[in-house]
């Protein structure tokens, strides 16, 4: 997985503290672009961020644009450098991962339900343009919280999804801190159950926001029975390694990374990521807080122990998939594959 440059085209305003990046995607990359709905992609503009594509697969196969949303935060080193861009400046980027996604087919009649926090919209705007274009019998419930409506994130966006689907858009949303707002709080598990008979039975549904919105949700309507996708904007404060213990002993480490393997030592008490990225500077990473799964990889032999893991589902554990950025060796020699 390599890093490639892409081409801003324009940078628009998604809220009063907000922006959507909008890239030209040529020929060439599409392919590598290639995307499912609710999957974000990796940018590095000197730092690393990981951002939700807020546009459609179809838009990149047809015009070759793709769309990050990025919400800018007060003291935030990427928002500065967010705010800075302008057409024609080129931004390195990974190509998009991740599974808060869902197989979409023209034959299928589902009801889609998602549950977001401020820019957890993102991911959510292209799940819902690509699930109602491509299932003609499907619907959509979005119960959609934000502090005020102009900090709501993706209003407008949203609001055009509803011109053209109609009815099959069903939009709730919540203001926290404007109280002549007709649903006025936090999405609390509380407020999340009060407002489920509002939009009707769901089969399926997207959670995405802070952790908090997100863990409070999840039982609420899981309860139902519904199948539950879950994707986490960060966890609170950016987690950081804890310095390597030392007299933790030697760990023996062969890393495979496209297709080229490396050997090295490193301290059992160091994040397997902290120490390979001596060695591949390369490697892919973006929050390094077990939340974006950039880091992911297969332990083929020997052991770790994740610290975190918010990012990987048990059937990737249990076939053997990490979170590098979390793990630690539990056993004195360990081979990594980042190309499984
Ligand atoms: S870098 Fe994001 S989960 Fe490891």
């Amino acid at each position: 997985m390599k890093f490639e440059n892409l081409t801003v085209d324009a940078v628009d305003a998604l809220s009063d503290d907000g922006l959507m990046i909008t890239f030209a995607v040529p020929d060439g990359q599409r392919e590598r672009f290639a995307f499912r709905p609710g999957q974000h992609v990796t940018l590095d503009a000197g730092l690393r961020r990981s951002y939700s594509i807020c546009s459609t697969p179809a838009e990149l196969a047809e015009r070759g644009r793709l769309r990050v949303g990025v919400r800018l935060l007060p003291a935030g080193e990427f928002s500065k450098i967010a705010e800075g861009l302008r057409p024609g400046d080129t931004v390195a980027a990974l190509p998009p991962l991740g599974r808060f996604t869902t197989d979409l087919t023209p034959d299928r009649a589902r009801r889609y339900g998602a549950v977001v926090a401020g820019s957890g919209i993102t991911p959510v705007l292209s799940l819902v343009a690509t699930a109602l274009s491509v299932e003609p019998a499907s619907t959509f419930a979005v119960i959609c919280g934000n502090r005020s409506s102009a900090s709501a994130f993706g209003v407008d966006e949203l609001a055009d999804l509803k011109d053209r689907f109609g009815a099959r858009l069903h939009i709730v949303h919540v203001l926290s801190r404007e109280a002549s707002a007709s649903l006025h709080g936090r999405l609390t598990p509380a407020l999340v159950a009060d407002l489920l008979p509002l939009v009707g039975p769901v089969d399926e549904w997207f959670l995405c926001g802070p952790l908090g919105m997100v863990e409070g949700a999840r039982p609420v309507v899981a309860a139902t029975g519904a199948t539950v996708h879950v994707e986490l904007f960060h966890v609170g404060t950016p987690p950081t390694a804890p310095p390597a213990e030392e007299d933790a002993g030697e760990v023996e480490v062969e890393l495979v990374l496209d297709g080229r393997a490396t050997t090295f030592s490193m301290s059992a008490g160091e994040r397997v990521l902290d120490a390979a990225l001596r060695h591949r500077t390369e490697l892919p990473y973006a929050c390094r807080g077990g939340v974006c799964s950039t880091c992911r990889a297969k332990v083929l032999a020997g052991s770790v122990t994740m610290a975190a893991n918010w990012a990987l589902d048990p059937a990737e554990t249990a076939a053997g998939y990490v979170l590098t950025c979390q793990s630690q060796p539990s056993s004195s020699r360990i081979v990594i594959d980042y190309d499984a």
